[in-house]
């Protein structure tokens, strides 16, 4: 019942220049703007009788970028049905060569692919890209879909490239991609928890909370958000306590709506269903852990998720109804639809009182307004503190997933105040992702270093992306993979 797409097998091997040949399905060269070609590039021309010098010397590659691909078809005096020539320079950066790989997983069909990657410098980054493009949600579709077959790389080193952490990462954005791309009726609250408390089988301590837990807890928010709905409010956490001991963890929170009808305050029928991908920032903190685990990361980190659904219903919260967040404070709730940030209050205080975190950081879907802001090219990145956003906008940069800075201040925090109760859940249409950020801000204790990120944008795109094809991206996992690395194991 929790199919999980796998990753295409990656074998990484040395340079083996009579392999080529007799390679099955598609063969990848990589070929630099000079257009030279390294020793099996060469052997490709050869058994090619030439073909790759004529498609090289025609001009083909002259107004090629980095990740273009051009493909000679069957290709005589080969077994395999395609070669694509792959432009990418050896010395690429780690991005660049990520997006030319990329750009080999979108060609690869359902059959193998064999990639000559010796002359590139960062062949893992390489390899990393095309795995990740390379994934297809099939699970739901009933027509056979073909094994998805392996990916070797033939390298220079090949003791420098390790298709395990590759495998590390893919699986988790693998995971993270599978849940945001379930619809609603198959990724219930209680499936949710289900595969999260899995994971357990890799390492991980996982506890669910139920709602009677939840209610002695006071976490009166999160549980009037999933008032309104059949499938039961819960709270997953994850630990992974790879570090040293006793040592504080740093704590993942996300904001797990399994579906965002806007509750009483409904949302308008067109685009609902995308509503389907409101658990991305759940998605993302369980991907993350899942890769963490598969590393065995040597640091400690805890991953909260808050599951719930946003239905209306005669149990639902009304607008104007005033709820008790765990924290004690009050919150008026103007507008149903404005349920992530209820939520997540509850689930970061709770984090806070539990773990005691050294730094604190949130992910969710969380508003409309930081996609017409950004796009769907950078995640909204709000903190408390600079050096946490500094070295986390680093680590995204790296990873070639987009963040961009938002400001915060005591005059959005203004827009939130209530007549009747300690602030209310909207500030209006004005600056509302920061106003939304404003609200979590109450929920951070002092001295804790927080940073909230808003997805709604980055977590599902109707287009393909850089490592994804069009849907759930999996935005997140290897940014914070990587800043667990800097941060924690550094
Ligand atoms: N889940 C939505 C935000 C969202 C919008 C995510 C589009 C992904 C794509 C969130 O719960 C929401 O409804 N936000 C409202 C807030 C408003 C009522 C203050 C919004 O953005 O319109
Ligand atoms: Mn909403
Ligand atoms: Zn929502």
């Amino acid at each position: 019942m929790s199919p999980q797409t796998p990753i295409a097998a990656l074998t990484v091997t040395a340079a083996d220049l009579d392999a080529i040949a007799e390679a099955e399905g598609r063969v990848a060269v990589c070929v630099g703007k000079d257009g030279k070609l390294d020793p099996a590039a060469r052997r490709v021309n050869r058994l090619t009788k030439g073909a790759l010098a004529r498609m090289i010397e025609s001009g083909a590659l002259e107004k090629a970028k980095s990740g273009d691909v051009k493909t000679l078809a069957w290709p005589a005096g080969m077994k395999a049905e395609a070669v694509d020539v792959l432009c990418v320079e050896r010395g690429a950066k780690p991005v660049e060569a990520r997006k030319a790989g990329a750009a080999l997983g979108k060609v690869k069909g359902m059959g193998p692919m064999l990639i000559l990657a010796g002359a590139v410098r960062r062949a893992e980054d390489l390899a990393l890209g095309a795995v990740l493009r390379a994934y297809t949600f099939s699970a739901r579709k009933t027509a056979e879909v073909d094994e998805m077959q392996g990916i070797t790389v033939q390298v220079a080193k090949p003791e420098e490239v390790s298709a395990a952490s590759v495998s590390a990462v893919a699986e988790g954005v693998f995971f993270t991609r599978d849940l945001v791309s379930e619809p609603a009726n198959h990724l219930t609250t209680t499936e949710f928890a289900k595969r999260i408390k899995d994971m357990e089988a890799l390492g991980l301590k996982v506890k669910i909370m139920e709602e009677a837990e939840l209610e002695k807890l006071g976490m009166g928010c999160l549980l009037s958000v999933g008032h309104g709905s059949i499938s039961p409010s819960k709270v997953a956490v994850m630990e992974w306590m790879g570090g040293a001991k006793g040592e504080a963890p740093l704590a993942l929170v996300g904001k797990g709506v399994v579906f965002d009808t806007g509750g009483i305050s409904l949302k308008p029928a067109g685009g609902m269903e995308d509503m389907t991908m409101d658990m991305g920032g759940a998605g993302v903190v369980a991907g993350a852990l899942r890769t963490l685990a598969l590393r065995k990361a040597k640091a400690n980190v805890v991953g909260l998720v808050g599951l719930v659904e946003n239905m209306p219903s005669d149990r639902a919260t009304r607008p104007g109804d005033v709820v008790t967040s765990m924290k004690g404070d009050t919150v008026e709730v103007i507008n149903t639809d404005a349920e992530g940030r209820l939520v997540l209050a509850d689930v970061m205080w709770y984090a806070q009182e539990t773990y005691k975190p050294r730094a604190m950081i949130d992910l969710a879907t969380l508003t409309g307004a930081i996609i017409v802001g950004l796009g769907h090219e950078n995640a909204g990145v709000f903190s408390n503190d600079d050096d946490l956003s500094r070295a986390f906008l680093k680590a995204s940069e790296a990873e070639g997933e987009g963040a961009w800075r938002m400001p915060m201040g005591q005059a959005y925090d203004d827009m939130i105040k209530s007549n009747i109760a300690d602030m209310k859940n909207v500030g209006g249409r004005d600056a509302g992702s920061i106003t939304a950020a404003q609200f979590l801000l109450r929920f951070v204790q002092d001295g804790v270093p927080w940073m909230h990120l808003d997805i709604a944008g980055v977590a599902s795109v109707k287009a393909d992306t850089a490592y994804a094809p069009k849907g759930a991206s999996g935005w997140g996992v290897m940014a914070l993979n990587r800043l667990v690395a800097d941060m924690l194991e550094g």
